[in-house]
């Protein structure tokens, strides 16, 4: 396995290989999910492929006042991890080699990233769409594997590649859980025993949702309420948003239709848990 940490180096070792390249984006601190985007990954790339893993904690996407320096970076585990994973080539630069002092130029998706993580986290999307704009440019796989975890940034990065014409196949993975239901992420970290405990909550409510729907109830303010009652079961749980919305445009429909998701950020004291399920 390969760590690389610059862009020339990157480059030079893309254009010495004519091996269809799979990207997993990750920000490190790995668990399952990641895990499982790797195997993926591979499966898309076949033996003779190569696997790319980039491990950067982008500072564009962290608002202000959010977690970017106390996000976990176990960078000998991960590069173990990867190892273990089959992961060919690790992609792994410094901000300084990412991000001129002076940079002026930024990919702005303006209608998906608008409504909720959107909503909350102002700056976030564009931060995520370019990074992964340059990590396309830097790279150049053939295909990217983005996990339905974060289904608002696989939207988004699929309206991204469509809109600016990326010759590069998206792959979607199942979100990736604990035993209890909880979304892994490598947030879950930040919780102590008592919220932990609480955190199964979400998945839960979002069960408890998806059974409304499949026993026939059509009205997105009565689905929404049952899930959200479920959620508030939780003592510890901090409602940021909870949404019924359509898969393709996120938008809020008055109905559950075809093709509808239910989606919601929670805080558990300051940590922010998201998940979200397709409704039947
Ligand atoms: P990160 O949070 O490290 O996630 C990397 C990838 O793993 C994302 O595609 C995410 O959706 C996926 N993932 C996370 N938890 C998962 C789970 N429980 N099951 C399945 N997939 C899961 O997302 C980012 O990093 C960044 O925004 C990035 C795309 C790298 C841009 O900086």
């Amino acid at each position: 396995m390969k760590v690389i940490e610059t862009i020339p180096e990157a480059r030079r070792q893309i254009e010495t290989s004519a091996r269809p390249r799979v990207l997993v984006a990750t920000m490190g601190a790995f668990h399952r999910g990641h895990v499982e985007l790797f195997r993926r990954a591979r499966e898309a790339a076949g033996s003779d492929g190569e696997v790319i893993a980039s491990i950067f904690v982008n500072p564009l996407q962290f608002e202000p006042g959010s977690d970017f320096e106390k996000y976990p970076r176990p960078e000998g585990a991960d590069e173990e991890l990867c190892r273990q994973a089959g992961v060919d080539t690790i992609f792994r630069p410094t901000s300084a080699e990412m991000y001129a002092p002076n940079r002026s130029v930024f990919v702005d998706e303006t209608a998906l990233s608008t409504v909720l993580c959107g909503r909350s986290r102002p700056g976030h999307f564009r931060g995520v769409c370019t990074v992964v704009t340059k990590l396309f440019h830097v790279l150049n796989p053939n295909a990217a594997v983005f996990g339905e975890k974060d289904f608002q940034q696989l939207a988004i990065i699929r309206r991204m590649v469509r809109d600016l014409d990326f010759q590069i196949e998206i792959i979607g993975v199942p979100t990736v859980r604990e035993d209890d239901g909880l979304a892994c992420s490598s947030r879950n970290q930040y919780l102590n025993a008592a919220e932990r405990n609480q955190a199964p909550a979400l998945r839960a409510a979002l069960l408890v949702g998806r059974d409304a729907v499949q026993a026939g109830e059509r009205s997105t303010e009565r689905v929404v309420e049952s899930v959200r009652r479920r959620v508030e079961t939780a003592s510890l749980a901090r409602i940021d948003y909870l949404a019924a919305v359509d898969a393709d445009d996120l938008q809020a429909r008055d109905t559950i239709e075809q093709n509808a998701l239910i989606a919601l950020a929670v805080f558990f004291g300051q940590t922010r848990l998201i998940d979200n399920i397709r409704l039947p």
